[in-house]
């Protein structure tokens, strides 16, 4: 193997998450989200990003998450160099669990049958697939709302749904994007523990976006993000 492969092979072995150069603009370039992004994250890091309102920290979520291709540089997350990555519908469903701030649950299906969409990619039955939903449900202590509909749930219901739903599929990554930011302190504070629990419990990699510094601060590393890059790491 060619040093430069074998060097790459190992910082990824290294850090599960791997970005050197990303860039990233929108309407044909007027716009530049992300200017030259570099960044490693360790397997299991519990990691912030704070920045203020349109300074990328989004752009760079939706990059790691492959809902968004960058224009220039080097993505490698959980051993995927998401360049090359043909099906990133499937790297996607095995690898990240997504938390909205908005939480992004489907009105018209129940609780449970919310949850359970991420798991028909896999190759679960349906019974399975329920009996898995239920368990989740009853991790965020939400056995008795199974069969409401999100807009029958406090904000803060809904966002443990989200957290079950991200969980389905046993991610080892979890992207939150201002997963407290519609709650109040307490519930936020509430939802961050769900979190921080299932990272020390499952060792899953933790990235959340936040602008609340009592979020922020609760995390191994705080990344700051200022017009399109890092400017504290
Ligand atoms: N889909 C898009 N189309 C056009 N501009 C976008 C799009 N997504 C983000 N942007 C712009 O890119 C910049 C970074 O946005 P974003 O990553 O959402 O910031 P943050 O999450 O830090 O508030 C902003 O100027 C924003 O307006
Ligand atoms: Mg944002």
């Amino acid at each position: 193997m060619e040093l430069e492969a074998l060097n790459e092979k190992y910082d990824v072995t290294q850090n599960i998450i791997q970005i050197k150069g990303l860039k990233k603009s929108f309407d044909n370039g007027k716009i530049t989200a992300l200017n030259g992004i570099d960044l490693n994250i360790k397997k299991g890091e519990f990691v912030s990003i704070i920045g203020p309102s349109g300074s990328g920290k989004s752009t760079i979520l939706n990059m790691l998450g492959a809902l968004d291709r960058g224009d220039e540089g080097f993505i490698n997350v959980s051993g995927h160099d998401l360049n090359k990555t043909k099906d990133l519908s499937s790297f996607r469903s095995k690898e990240i669990g997504f938390i909205f701030q908005l939480h992004n649950l489907i009105p018209n299906l129940t609780v449970v049958e919310n949850v359970e969409i991420p798991m028909y990619e896999g190759d679960l039955s349906n019974k399975e697939i329920r009996k898995k939903a239920l368990k989740l449900l009853e991790y965020v202590e939400l056995t008795d709302k199974v069969n409401r509909r999100p807009t029958e749930l406090s904000g803060g219901e809904r966002q443990r749904v989200a957290i079950a739903r991200a969980l389905a599929n046993d991610p080892s990554i979890i992207l939150a994007d201002e997963p407290t930011g519609s709650l109040d302190s307490k519930t936020g504070q509430i939802i961050l523990q769900r979190l921080r629990e299932i990272h020390e419990k499952e060792n899953v990699t933790l990235i959340v976006v936040t602008h609340d510094l009592s979020v922020a601060n609760q995390a191994e590393r705080i990344i700051r993000v200022l017009d399109g890059k890092i400017v504290e790491n």
